[in-house]
């Protein structure tokens, strides 16, 4: 796929500067991919119930998320955030890259960091958000094109987890990136073979920036994922939404409770919505129906959390070489820097 005519219009705001507006380009998906309707019959429908955590960014969704970023227990967003301060001028200076590809950018907001380095050491890159929620994108790629007068940005469409063989390759070196530990909403077997895709699509030069959560405290992780404000509880009912939208389900959200527990043996947090009473969903599009008892759940994510010996071991398996490892003094999070080891 070539890109071109990157940037579509370009129209004065309120304060006179240019405001550019962007199109997304859609990237289709490379390997055969269920759809909501399949989902919903594959995952939902049968016991033990559960959903891609995918369907949680609608608009809404990706909004929720930007404001679990700032709620106080959230520890992810700030600590990787104070990683990427510290340490973006060090890997910029180091790989002199043309394009930045962000896998699951959403708000862009710690992808900052790195155009403040790019900007500081006279390095102007394109940057192409990859992300599944194109509102969001569009709306963050006319905020950083605002803030960045040099930075071209193309938002690109799509899902990750259908392949990544048709995202388009861009010229020169690139730096992939991606942030937030969302390679924790993967399974081990779904993050291995997701990161052996990018070690594909990555060429000689290129480079990968991933952000890792760590294994930690239960206490620490649960109080994150069920912060005081009921932001994380609004953005998991938020997905029944998405269903009464997008496949026109008739979920009452009162009628379910959020729940957030850390699963030792498996190292993962567990999301859950658990049913308040015996009911019914109906789902007319496709004449199909859930029945849920009283305490039932459905499982909408896991966010694994890795040992530092996992995540040797994961990108091991995925052919790729850790050159730099970045992480705080309270060993909360990593920022891992890899090449391909092809
Ligand atoms: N990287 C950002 C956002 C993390 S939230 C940060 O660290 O703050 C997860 C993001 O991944 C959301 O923007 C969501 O829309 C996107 N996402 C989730 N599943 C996806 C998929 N299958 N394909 C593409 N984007 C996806
Ligand atoms: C996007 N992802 C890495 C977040 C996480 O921590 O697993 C999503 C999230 N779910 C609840 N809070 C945040």
């Amino acid at each position: 796929m070539i890109l071109h005519d990157l940037v579509r219009d370009v129209t004065p705001a309120v304060d006179g500067s240019e405001k550019k507006t962007v199109a997304a380009i859609r990237v289709p998906a490379a390997n055969e991919v269920a759809d909501l309707a399949a989902d919903i019959r594959q995952n939902l429908l049968q016991a033990p119930y559960s959903l891609p955590p995918k369907y949680f960014y609608d608009h809404r969704g990706s909004v929720l998320f930007d404001q679990i970023c700032d709620t106080p227990e959230y520890y992810p967003t700030r600590t990787e955030s104070k990683l990427l301060s510290r340490y973006c001028q060090h890997i910029i200076d180091r790989l002199s890259v043309h394009h930045i590809i962000e896998l699951g950018s959403g708000s862009s907001r710690k992808t900052r960091h790195l155009f403040d380095a790019c900007q500081m050491l006279n390095q102007y890159p394109q940057y192409w958000p990859f992300d599944v929620c194109e509102p969001m994108l569009i709306q963050t790629a006319e905020e950083l094109m605002l803030q960045y007068d040099w930075l071209t940005v193309q938002p690109l469409e799509g899902d990750y987890s259908a392949g990544l063989s048709h995202l388009p390759k861009p010229h020169g070196h690139s730096l992939y990136v991606f942030l937030g530990s969302s390679i924790g909403n993967f399974t081990e077997q779904q993050a291995v073979s997701f990161l052996k895709e990018v070690s594909q699509h990555m060429i000689s030069g290129d480079s990968l920036l991933l952000g890792i959560d760590r294994v930690k405290d239960k206490a620490v992780l649960e109080s994150a994922y069920n912060d005081r404000q009921g932001v994380t509880a609004e953005f998991n009912l938020n997905v029944l939404s998405v269903l009464n939208n997008e496949a026109g389900a008739n979920f009452k959200l009162h009628q379910f409770n959020h729940q957030a527990v850390y699963n030792e043996t498996e190292s993962q947090i567990e999301m859950y919505l658990q049913s308040l009473a015996d009911q019914k969903i109906s789902f007319p599009a496709i004449n199909e129906a859930l029945y849920l008892q009283n305490g039932e759940k459905i499982l909408t994510e896991i966010s694994r959390k890795y040992s530092l010996e996992g995540i040797e071991s994961l990108l091991a398996q995925a052919e790729l070489e850790i050159t730099d490892h970045f992480e705080p003094a309270n060993e909360y999070f990593s920022l891992i820097l890899a090449k391909c080891s092809k």
